[in-house]
């Protein structure tokens, strides 16, 4: 088997089928005792323990710096897994895991007594998900437990696509990391409680709300944004929005409306940084890079690919910060398919918001 240790835990090696068995029984052996080990999902690397023992999931909040009120999302690979720990099941589970499982959807259902209050933060429902991504798949299989597992990121930065991302968070206070290279989503799942009639959007992901009406048949409420369609800083809707997230350790100015008045806004913020002194970043699409300039740039490729974006999104983030910029400048996107899900996140991660007019 490829591995490495850094620090104490464990990386390994699974990006080519074949050293996946020996990668896998060991990572399933650490869980089925209770430890953590972070493996790829296709939205983000998540870090996984027994959802069902209390004492593994405590160590996620630990390791992490998680609020304890800030419940986890549970991995399962099968319907029968989904069973254990939902008190009811609706329809709508059924039509919606047809269309959009294994994938990035998320749903909230009322919990079973046996899923510990540690793992839904002490709330009576529990969020469930069968992720796409085949070593996620195997590691649920193998095991037969049901995984928790939140981004295996330290609580209020960037979310991490990659393997490297989680041994820079998380190396010596983990067991293990599954390496299956880059997330192919890059942004996290959409969050969809059930709990109530119309359904709502908790978080905007890969599925969007149109996606999910037109399998639905029905309207489905929106909550993270407001009436003019833009997120919500500060209105916790699920108990995690409350806190601050994937912060960069400089500050963010995002920067949003239309093309020249962003440019204008965004020239006029990198000078008067540049004045002060400071190591300007910015963050911005490849349609930009001859009307901007700054000492350090990152591109999300082109702004009307926002899958890409989306994909690219968190690694640009962490790369601002290897950087060691005081101040990131970055570009704002339109708020439609994929954007709607890529603004959410610039939103919550940045410090100031600015309308250029
Ligand atoms: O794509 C994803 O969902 C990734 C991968 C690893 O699967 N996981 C992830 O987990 O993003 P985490 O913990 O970083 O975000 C979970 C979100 C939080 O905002 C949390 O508050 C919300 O889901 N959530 C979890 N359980 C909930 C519940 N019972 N009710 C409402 N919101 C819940
Ligand atoms: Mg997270």
């Amino acid at each position: 088997m490829n591995w490495t240790r850094g620090k104490n835990t464990l990386l390994l090696a699974a990006q080519e089928h074949d050293n996946w068995d020996n990668a896998l029984s060991l990572a399933a052996s650490i869980l089925k005792r209770g430890g953590l080990v972070a493996f790829p999902t296709e939205t983000v690397y998540g870090l996984g323990a027994d959802a069902l023992n209390e004492t593994a999931v405590r160590k996620i909040y630990e390791v992490k710096g998680r609020p304890p009120d800030n419940p986890l999302i549970v991995h399962v690979a099968a319907a029968e897994m989904i069973e254990q720990l939902a008190l009811t099941i609706p329809e709508e589970v059924y039509i919606l895991g047809e269309k959009f499982w294994p994938g990035p959807l998320t749903v909230v259902l009322p919990k079973k007594a046996r899923v510990p209050d540690i793992t839904t933060g002490g709330i009576s429902s529990v969020a469930v998900r069968f992720p796409a991504h085949p070593l996620a798949q195997r590691l649920l299989s193998i095991t037969g437990i049901p995984l928790a597992a939140p981004s295996a990121n330290i609580s209020g930065r960037p979310s991490p696509t990659t393997a490297e991302h989680v041994m820079h968070d998380l190396a010596g206070r983990i067991e293990a990391v599954l390496d299956g290279g880059d997330c192919a989503v890059g942004v996290e799942s959409t969050v969809l409680s059930l709990l109530s009639e119309p359904p709502t959007i908790l978080r905007p992901g890969g599925i969007t709300l149109e996606m999910l009406q037109e399998a639905l048949g029905k309207e489905i409420l929106d909550l993270t944004v407001d009436s003019a369609g833009e997120t919500f800083k500060s209105v916790p809707l699920s108990p995690g929005m409350k806190y601050r997230h994937y912060a960069t350790n400089a500050p963010l100015y995002l920067v949003e409306g239309e093309e020249e008045a962003r440019w204008r806004q965004m020239t006029v913020l990198a000078e008067h940084f540049s004045k002060l002194g400071s190591r300007v970043g910015l963050l911005i699409f490849k349609e930009s890079v001859n009307s901007l300039e700054a000492p350090f740039v990152e591109i999300l490729g082109s702004r009307r690919e926002h899958s890409e974006v989306a994909r690219r999104l968190f690694d640009a983030l962490r790369k601002l910060d290897a950087m060691e910029v005081d101040v990131i400048i970055a570009e704002g996107l339109e708020d439609i398919d994929m954007g709607k899900a890529v603004m959410n996140r610039l939103r919550k991660a940045s410090t100031y918001i600015l309308k250029a007019e």
